[in-house]
């Protein structure tokens, strides 16, 4: 599938490709009001049971409980399943949790600690809730609503919820957690991939912030010739979900695909994709990258930059105030930039999209208090903190243009410039097509494998996967 060119924007992860046109916010409105127009169409065919489009909720019951104005419950006892969201300082969730607990005195929400890692979270959360248990909210990757709605897993939000409530979120993010029309997740924040560099070291050595991937490993390799920093470019290649993150941007610089359009087949095994895979590999063979980078998740490449053992970073918008954190050796060293390119082409490169949404467990006895929590935390008090505090992206709109806002998040500044690709997390089966993507780039990165006979085995997993065999 080519690339949806310049005239689409960030959109739903339903696209494989899409670019966004630079200094323009987002993406078209067309989209958007098809996944909101679908989302009105399931609220009304689900029976006048909850809400009306752009209308006033009324009331309606779900697992037994009867949910009066959704989001206006002020009462009630809920767990809140969430994974840690930053790597040091202070922590967001309890920080959002203790302004909540203020706005909500009554609604007592307790905190489960998830896993950090988004698929041992998944797997841990697939069994618990398909158990008939499971939290009453979660937060979830925003690659999860094509999995979670194809097996019951989440409680369609556009349930109870009215479309005037999905508007308030920026272009895009409402589309990504829709599947079959229906709208799965609360967007809560954006993640997307950035380019952190070290201020001091590229201007000691007259170097301008690198735009193609060649120039990453040339100035890596100079400054580490000189004693500067121990690595160039620490990155996320270890054997799960954050290694199909960084794969994807190498992999569409370059040119490549994983689905075909209809996402019935493999589209993995090309030379663009051979290309990238290469580069990744010689980012390691080269000494650029850490001998140990088929190991390295989120956490580990964020301690090697703020060690200050390297000069670039690849990580998301939190990787900013991480590295300002008290405890770092880089405060006020470092930059941030939109993703490089391979040379020739049109830059910046790439940034995946991540991020993670609000979702409500089908099994939930709460949905009236789950729902004013969930609309809390997407209003502009929580994300105000989430941008202003962590340099997350906000997904609520208003926020997202406040000029207070951007001028105190160095990452929001930088987002109007990003080209961002999702993951093809379109089929129920993304799962298995992503393990079957990091499995084998991470074999490569370790070692084990050449890149041609990595991605012939991606190829093959990849095709099972969407056969029904691969989960
Ligand atoms: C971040 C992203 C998420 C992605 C994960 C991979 O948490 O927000 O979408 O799956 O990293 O490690």
């Amino acid at each position: 599938m080519a690339p949806v060119e310049k005239s689409e924007s960030r959109s739903s992860m339903r696209n494989e490709h899409v670019r966004r046109r630079p200094g323009r916010s987002l993406r078209p409105v067309t989209l958007r009001a098809a996944a909101l127009a679908a989302a009105a169409m399931t609220a009304a065919v689900l029976g006048g049971c909850s809400s009306s489009a752009g209308g006033t909720a009324t009331s309606s019951s779900t697992a037994g409980a009867t949910v009066a104005a959704p989001g206006n419950a002020t009462s009630g006892a809920i767990t809140w399943w969430a994974s840690p969201i930053t790597t040091s300082g202070a922590d967001p969730r309890t920080v959002l949790l203790s302004a909540f607990q203020k706005a909500y005195p009554n609604i007592k929400v307790s905190l489960i600690s998830a896993p950090t890692d988004t698929d041992t979270n998944r797997a841990t959360l697939t069994t618990q809730i398909s158990g008939g248990a499971g939290p009453d909210v979660y937060m979830g990757d925003v690659i999860w609503p094509a999995q979670f709605a194809a097996h019951q897993l989440a409680d369609p939000l556009s349930k109870y919820l009215p479309s005037s409530y999905f508007d308030t979120f920026a272009p895009g993010l409402v589309a990504g957690a829709t599947y079959k029309g229906q709208v799965y997740g609360a967007p809560f924040f954006e993640d997307q991939g950035f380019l952190y560099y070290r201020k001091d070291l590229l201007a000691e050595n007259h170097l301008k912030v690198p735009t193609t991937w060649e120039q990453v490993m040339t100035d890596s390799k100079a400054i580490q010739a000189k004693g500067q920093a121990q690595y160039g470019y620490v990155f996320q290649g270890a054997s799960y979900e954050g290694a199909t993150c960084n794969y994807m941007e190498f992999l569409t610089d370059a040119g490549g695909t994983v689905l075909n359009k209809d996402s019935t087949s493999s589209t993995i095994n090309s030379a663009a994709a051979l290309k990238a895979l290469t580069f990744e590999q010689q980012l390691v063979t080269s000494g650029v990258s850490p001998k140990a980078e088929s190991t390295y998740q989120e956490l580990q490449a964020m301690n090697e930059f703020s060690a200050g053992k390297s000069v670039f970073l690849r990580n998301w918008d939190y990787g900013y105030s991480t590295s300002q954190a008290a405890g770092s050796a880089v405060i006020g060293k470092v930059g941030v930039a939109p993703m490089p390119t391979f040379t020739g082409e049109p830059t910046p490169g790439y940034s995946n999209i991540g991020g993670w949404n609000l979702y409500v467990n089908p099994h939930s006895k709460n949905v009236a208090a789950d729902l004013t929590f969930i609309k809390w935390m997407t209003g502009s008090d929580a994300q105000n903190i989430l941008a202003t505090q962590f340099s997350e992206i906000p997904t609520n709109q208003a926020v997202r243009e406040s000029p207070a806002v951007i001028k105190s998040n160095a990452v929001l500044a930088v987002v109007p410039q990003t080209k961002l690709v999702p993951r093809p997390a379109q089929t129920p089966f993304y799962p298995a097509v992503s393990t079957a993507i990091y499995t084998n780039v991470s074999a490569v990165l370790a070692g084990s494998k050449t890149p041609a006979a990595a991605l012939k085995d991606a190829d093959s997993a990849i095709n099972t996967a969407l056969s029904g065999g691969g989960l």
